[in-house]
């Protein structure tokens, strides 16, 4: 029956929910390989580095989940100017990255105008701009678009209302997917995706989440394992989320095989070796950090957070090994390498 699903998920890109969740339960290694060979026949073996910038800690949500939550007052909270950014992305650039991903909470300092003058320098150089800076309403994603931005994350995180609801105090899921509608709608090539391992989140709704990322068409989806933070709400919920993980990830590769998948730091937490475990079950694509040393610790949206080198040749060497090169284009889905 394994067997069957993983064939007829190759050749068709669809599964049910039933079958996701036998493939969710499953402990059969297979479904990495298959996962892997899909990557390699649609993507090639080229590996996209996006350079991440992690530009504010200040955030307004207080997601049950997260170090970087209002109500965390122990952390010390940063926000790097536009010439501090602009250092981080002339780095990015001299060490040859062809993409810069602009990260942080949700700062409302960073205006509507603010962005958009931020956006324009930027893509003065010839590179891709990814924004992750949260829920905004639909005539700043436009002026962002307009500005010159390409990509954009909001990861749906769980799409189990009752849940959302429970670990996103003020938030409204509604208002997450019409995020995701409008940055679809405006044309930004979107990425989502799902935290794995919250308190009450049942397999049923992980392969919602999945089915979810399939109707979006999105053109790019993170998974990460949920690492319990001290100073937070859940900070007593111990689990290794490690292995579902990376069959929630693997599962995403069979439906949507020319989509863009990073291989998470949360997964390199966790696992030594994590990363490349995830380029070896469906991914093939990092986010090295750029943010300026001194900030880096203080981006702990979870505990020990690994910050992988971003010296290319470094990487290189580490991804040669595994028969895997760095690709050379900025890595827009419609890419083969
Ligand atoms: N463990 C793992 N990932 C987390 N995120 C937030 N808190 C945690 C945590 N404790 C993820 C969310 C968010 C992304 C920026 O970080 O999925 O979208
Ligand atoms: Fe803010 Fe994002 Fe953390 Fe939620 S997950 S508290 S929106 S930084």
């Amino acid at each position: 029956m394994f067997y069957k699903i993983l064939e007829a998920a190759k050749e068709h890109s669809s599964l049910s929910k039933k079958q996701i969740i036998e493939l969710l339960l499953s402990k059969d290694q297979s479904l990495f390989e298959t996962a892997n060979k899909i990557r390699e026949k649609t993507k090639g073996n080229g590996i996209h580095l996006r350079a991440l910038i992690e530009f504010t800690n200040f955030c307004r949500c207080n997601c049950y989940y997260c170090g970087l939550r209002y109500d965390n007052h122990k952390i010390k909270r940063y926000r790097l100017t536009e010439d501090q950014i602009l250092l981080s992305v002339d780095n990015a650039m001299k060490a040859d990255y062809k993409t810069i991903v602009l990260q942080g909470g949700e700062d409302m300092f960073w205006s509507k105008d603010k962005f958009c003058n931020l956006i324009k320098k930027i893509k003065e150089y010839d590179v891709a701009l990814t924004l992750s800076i949260g829920e905004r309403p639909k005539d700043e994603y436009k002026a962002f678009k307009d500005a010159g931005a390409d990509r954009f994350l909001l990861r749906i995180e769980t799409t189990d209302k009752t849940l959302y609801r429970k670990l996103h105090p003020n938030m409204s899921f509604e208002n997450r997917l019409r995020c995701l509608k409008d940055l679809k709608e405006l044309g930004f090539e979107t990425g989502t995706g799902c935290l794995v391992g919250l308190p009450n989140q049942t397999i049923s709704s992980l392969a919602d989440d999945i089915l979810f990322f399939k109707e979006l068409n999105a053109d790019m989806v993170g998974i990460g394992p949920f690492i319990p933070h001290p100073n937070t709400p859940l900070s007593n919920e111990q689990k290794d989320n490690f292995d579902l993980s990376l069959r929630v990830m693997a599962i995403t590769r069979l439906l949507l095989p020319d989509i863009n998948i990073p291989a998470t730091t949360a997964m390199e937490t966790l696992r030594e070796n994590g990363q490349i475990i995830a380029l070896q079950s469906g991914a093939n694509v990092i986010m090295p950090n750029f943010t300026t040393s001194e900030y880096k610790k203080e981006y702990e949206i979870y505990p020990n957070k690994k910050s992988s080198n971003n010296c290319i040749n470094d990487i290189s060497e580490q991804i040669k090994k595994i028969g895997r090169k760095i690709s050379t284009s900025k890595g827009f889905r419609s890419d083969y390498t």
